[in-house]
């Protein structure tokens, strides 16, 4: 290709690759397939490497990194960067205390209009002064001490967000600064990719932000994804400032610069102290920290009255919230049980101050993430409370664990199993699995902190089938601790209900006889209805199918278990555990006492049913059967019923209205029934079709 034509189309795909960098970054639309944006990509390297002099500062190729520097060198501001003052008072008086010190300044009366303030959100990263030389990034530099900042071109350029060359009419200078930041879900995605590498993690995502743009080796920089967004003025040259900060920043949006969209131009105190609140609530809901907004004059030619105090202008305010995170220490490690036995590790912790409210507890998530931050007794610990969120510890502060009096290092590693055997709340034993994942009590059935959920479970309707048994009532039953297990519910009497708050004497006789019609039922749903791990309602019916009877199935081991078709290893535990706590064994017993009934046979072994081995999808609404009671003749001959479609579907039962299940079985060419086919499969067998 001749040099010309080169040039051009190099200077073509440098646009087109720019353009969509921005609706990708900066406006958040994707306008391009990725496989197509790698092919312009790969075009304009090719071109670069077979035409150097074609290499442009502003070409996106440059985003990926130069070599390494040996140290950043020093860049003078020709306008200093400036900080702001902060107003700690978190409450609306810090907003008031603002104005009325610009009125004083401006020497204002109480009866002259309210000034209008530009309001925005006070970013948590690092401050950075992008210079364009006709539109064209030229160069980046931090604040420094103001005066001075250090050169961190090469970094910047790997930002995707902060545009190389500006969209529009650019002026000959511009400069601007504005905040370079990690969103947290980046911060997360990045901790979460280093570890799985072995690597080193970062604190929190302000220190993610400034490591990475303080980082000599852009290669190592352009892995770390930043953010920024433009908040303010370097020098200009050859541009006409526009009269408020609130249209500055729309002309830097104008000119391809990501501004956040979470500002505002507000009238006096008022209008600030309504943006500081609005801004509170949506804080937790935002992707990235904050700890303040920012008010600023609006108008220019005011903020230039105002002035400076030493490296403060008058002009602008940083308004403050309740800090989330805070340090505090580590005085005990215990464990909650939650409603589905889960075991919780939690971090008793000095009382401390956070995001609003005095904390004491802390959630450690898990057992693996406890051992994965290495909490100790003793440590001192970063705690985290956003929002309504639960508080949680988010790092130890490993310099401060106290190596002399050795406190931590007698703990050593937190071990949940060394420290609690058996489950804290009922004194069952706790199931955890190999892979560290959550532990588990196995006293389902026994244990106060699961009560509710077990009752509402063995009481549902594919389970024991008993009406009018629902959250409310339960609730009223378990905390006035009427019923602790399933087997209380059969000696409920009418007078223990009728005394229950709303609870008319027809509903409560209605529950009576739903209890008492309950006992009657079947091996398959009763073993549904004890709520084991891992044991849903096709297992419960594999299950009873196989044993035929509830002693066989409650002495099995894991080898016998396994032998069941589609019981792993994983079920098979389950099962095997839940039965050997006697607390389970118990209850059951007690159960079985009240007079629960269902046929009992004889083992059946692995006889193989008609359907076995068959998947059906049902979709749609059929004539005369419902869903329930075709699944039920599905698996009464032994076949499965799923929820999606897949290649291992072997038949799809559509109805009425049936969508996107019948659209994808007809592509993928599974054997579609209606109703009267289906009825003729499961009378003829699976043989005529
Ligand atoms: S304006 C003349 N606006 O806060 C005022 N600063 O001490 C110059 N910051 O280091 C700053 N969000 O990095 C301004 N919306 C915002 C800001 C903001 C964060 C940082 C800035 C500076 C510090 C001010």
């Amino acid at each position: 290709m001749p040099l010309r034509d080169a040039a051009a189309r190099a200077e073509t795909l440098r646009r087109e690759i720019e353009r969509h960098n921005h609706a990708y970054y900066v406006l958040d639309a994707r306008t391009i397939p990725d496989a197509e944006y790698d092919r312009l990509f790969r075009e304009l390297q090719a071109l670069e490497a077979a035409h150097p002099e074609l290499l442009t500062p502003d070409s996106p190729t440059q985003r990926v990194g130069g070599k390494p520097l040996p140290a950043f060198a020093p860049v003078r501001h020709v306008v200093p960067m400036l900080s702001i003052r902060t107003e700690t008072d978190t409450e609306p008086t810090g907003a008031r205390a603002f104005d009325a010190r610009v009125r004083r300044e401006l020497e204002l009366n109480e009866g002259d209009p309210a000034i209008d303030y530009a309001a925005e959100l006070k970013f948590d990263g690092l401050a950075i002064n992008l210079r364009y030389e006709n539109g064209v990034l030229a160069q980046a530099a931090t604040r420094g001490d103001g005066e001075t900042g250090e050169d961190v071109t090469q970094n910047i350029r790997t930002v995707r967000r902060i545009p190389l060359r500006l969209t529009g009419n650019a002026p000959q200078v511009l400069e601007v600064r504005g905040e370079v930041f990690m969103s947290r879900p980046d911060f997360e995605r990045y901790n979460e990719k280093q570890r799985a590498l072995g690597r080193a993690t970062l604190v929190n995502p302000r220190n993610g932000a400034a490591g990475s743009i303080r980082q000599l080796d852009p290669a190592m920089a352009s892995e770390r994804p930043l953010s920024f967004y433009a908040y303010g003025l370097g020098e200009t040259r050859g541009w006409t400032l526009p009269e408020t900060h609130g249209s500055l920043l729309d002309a830097l949006k104008t000119l391809g610069l990501p501004v956040c969209e979470h500002r505002a131009v507000v009238r006096g105190a008022d209008g600030l102290i309504a943006f500081h609140a609005r801004i509170s609530k949506a804080r937790d809901a935002l992707p990235f920290d904050i700890d303040g907004v920012v008010y600023k004059v609006n108008s220019l030619a005011l903020q230039q009255r105002l002035g400076f105090v030493t490296r403060e202008p008058r002009w602008a305010v940083a308004h403050k919230y309740p800090a989330e995170e805070a340090l505090t220490t580590v005085e005990a490690i215990d464990v909650q049980v939650g409603r589905t036995g889960a075991i919780t590790p939690v971090a008793r912790l000095a009382p401390v101050f956070v995001g609003g409210v005095t904390v004491t507890n802390a959630t450690l998530h898990n057992e693996a993430e406890a051992r994965r931050k290495d909490v100790r007794v003793g440590d001192t610990v970063i705690v985290r409370r956003a929002g309504d969120v639960v508080p949680e510890v988010v790092s130890v502060v490993m310099e401060r664990r106290p190596m002399k009096d050795l406190v931590a290092e007698l703990h050593g590693p937190w071990e949940l199993l060394k420290e609690y055997p058996v489950c804290p709340v009922c004194g069952s034993s706790i199931e955890k699995p190999e892979d560290m994942a959550i532990a588990r009590c196995t006293g389902g059935l026994f244990c106060p902190a699961q009560r509710k959920q077990a009752l509402l479970h063995f009481a549902s309707r594919r389970a024991m089938d008993i009406e009018g048994l629902g959250d409310k009532l339960v609730e009223q039953l378990v905390d006035n601790a009427i019923v602790k297990t399933p087997a209380d519910l059969y000696t409920l009497g009418m007078s223990a209900l009728a005394n229950l708050e709303r609870m008319a004497e027809k509903s409560a006789a209605n529950i009576l006889a739903a209890i008492e019609m309950s006992k009657t039922t079947t091996l398959a749903r009763f073993i549904f209805a004890l709520g084991i791990r891992n044991v849903g309602e096709a297992t419960a019916k594999d299950l009873a199918r196989h044993f035929g009877n509830l002693d066989a199935l409650m002495s099995a081991d894991v080898e016998r278990l396994q032998q069941v078709p589609d019981v792993g290893p994983v079920v098979a535990a389950s099962v095997a555990r839940f039965f050997a706590e006697p607390h389970n064994r118990t209850v059951i017993a007690e159960l079985r006492q009240a007079g629960l009934r269902w046929e009992e046979g004889e083992p059946q072994g692995t006889v193989a049913s008609p359907l076995a081995g068959k998947t059906f999808v049902l979709t749609g609404a059929l004539p005369t059967l419902t869903r329930d009671e075709a699944k039920d003749m599905i698996e009464a001959l032994g076949g499965k019923v799923a929820g999606s479609v897949s290649k291992k579907t072997d038949y799809v039962v559509a109805g009425a209205e049936a969508g996107s299940k019948l659209d994808k079985a007809q592509a993928l060419g599974v054997s579609i029934l209606d109703e009267i086919q289906f009825k003729e499969l499961l009378k003829g067998g699976v043989a005529s079709q």
